[in-house]
């Protein structure tokens, strides 16, 4: 997997992107104070979205497997005057506990939790867990299940329910779609 993503970034084949940053997540952030409020994003990629969150005035934090992927996004926010604000870190998010997070008010996942083998999905929920404040705001965009190659790809709601219930409750959820395939956001709160 960490092969696969690291040549997308260089060949430029990075077209998941969501261009503006969703408003799922833009209109989530706005309650919350700016200058106390950090906001980290798991799997970040190239820190796009990380670049809009700082621009618009919150300190965030990007986590990505792909060194090429971490070292534009460093690029990046230096060029767009929030390197100050952002802090990007390589590594896997199923184990968050080696990169000595600070710990964060919301975190939010575009699309990398559902790639996630079992064993790094449940790290990746003790590490969360471990670094958001209680009462945190957790927003996910994942795949609902469907076929894809004789396997199944994505999570069906009351199974990414069943999964963070040991530190997380769901307070909401909207269907949608990622790419042209279906999909669910969640919103959960800390425990
Ligand atoms: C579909 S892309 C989404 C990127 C970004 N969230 C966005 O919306 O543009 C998934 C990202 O997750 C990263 N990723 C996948 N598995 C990972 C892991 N175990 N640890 C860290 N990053 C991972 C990939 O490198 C890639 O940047």
């Amino acid at each position: 997997m960490k092969f696969i993503y690291s040549l997308a970034f260089l060949l430029g084949a990075d077209n998941w992107k969501i261009d503006p940053t969703p408003k799922e997540i833009m209109e989530t952030i706005k309650s919350l104070p700016k200058d106390e409020t950090t906001i980290l994003d798991l799997g970040c990629g190239d820190g796009h979205d990380c670049l809009t969150i700082a621009k618009a005035g919150y300190k965030t934090i990007g986590v990505d497997f792909v060194p090429l992927a971490i070292r534009k996004a460093r690029k990046d926010a230096e060029k767009a005057g929030v390197r100050e604000q952002t802090s990007f870190y390589q590594g896997n998010v199923g184990n968050l506990e080696l990169l000595n997070l600070p710990k964060v008010d919301l975190a939010y996942d575009l699309g990398c939790f559902h790639l996630l083998d079992r064993e790094n999905a449940q790290k990746y929920i003790e590490g969360l867990a471990a670094v958001l404040k209680k009462d945190g705001i957790f927003i996910l965009k994942a795949f609902t299940p469907r076929q894809q190659r004789k396997r199944t790809v994505g999570y069906a709601p009351q199974e990414i329910e069943k999964m963070f219930a040991s530190s997380f409750k769901v307070e909401k959820t909207s269907d949608h779609s990622y790419w042209r395939f279906p999909a669910t956001w969640y919103w959960m709160r800390k425990l």
